[in-house]
């Protein structure tokens, strides 16, 4: 997929799962209404109705759509064509997963491939894979020893974190840190990290060539 020069503002759509709080979410769409970010947030899809991120986009004056797997009987192709009309009566360009818990169907990674975004709280490709997640990266940073952690905005592919990298920010890990102080120190730089990704997608600037993602300079013809 040839990287996108958009034309018309980036749309953006931001998938969230379970009991979400949303504050990657926020802080996207905080920065697309502010006109900080070049883009709108077109559309949340959540898993549930009463999750805090989608309560919050709907605060926000975002639409909402609710698709639980579980209604689909186990057909994960259902569910993903569910989620692929809902991007393609959009018009979406980009697709942002923030506290999205589950493998995203491949059919959708293949027709967005490099249009996907995650969000990891680590520095890739430390810390990732099944299982880390939540608490569980905190505390295998903590118990590994490293005096820096942080964040880790990716495209995504097949697997759990492996797609390429976009954007990394890292903090320090202080003596003092539990997994909860760490945690909320690596939270701060993901809401910096995902908007300066989702600012360099939407102005086009991101050209990726095998696993790496070249940042090209501002104002650079496509
Ligand atoms: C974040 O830590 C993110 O890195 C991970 O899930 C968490 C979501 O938090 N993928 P929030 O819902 O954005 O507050």
């Amino acid at each position: 997929m040839p990287n996108q020069h958009h034309t018309t503002p980036c749309k953006i759509a931001i998938l969230v799962s379970g009991h979400g709080r949303g504050s990657n979410m926020a802080a996207i769409i905080d920065a697309c209404q502010s006109g900080d970010v070049p883009a709108s947030v077109s559309v949340v899809v959540g898993t549930r109705r009463d999750a805090p991120a989608m309560e919050r986009a709907r605060t926000a004056g975002v639409e909402t759509v609710v698709l639980s797997p579980r209604a689909f009987d186990g057909d994960d192709q259902a569910y993903a064509d569910a989620i692929l009309q809902i991007l393609a009566q959009r018009k979406i360009d980009l697709v942002c997963l923030a506290g999205y818990m589950r493998i995203l169907p491949s059919s959708i990674v293949a027709a967005y491939r490099n249009r996907v975004m995650n969000i990891h709280p680590a520095l890739l490709p430390l810390f990732g894979g099944p299982g880390m997640y939540g608490e569980h990266v905190h505390k295998a940073v903590l118990e590994s020893g490293m005096k820096l952690s942080g964040c880790t905005v990716h495209f995504v592919d097949e697997q759990y974190d492996t797609g390429p990298i976009v954007v990394q920010a890292a903090v320090p890990v202080e003596d003092c840190d539990t997994p909860e102080s760490l945690a909320a120190r690596v939270l701060g730089a993901e809401h910096r990290a995902y908007v300066d990704a989702v600012r360099l997608f939407a102005r086009g600037r991101l050209r990726t060539e095998g696993r790496y993602v070249r940042v090209l300079p501002e104002g650079d013809p496509i």
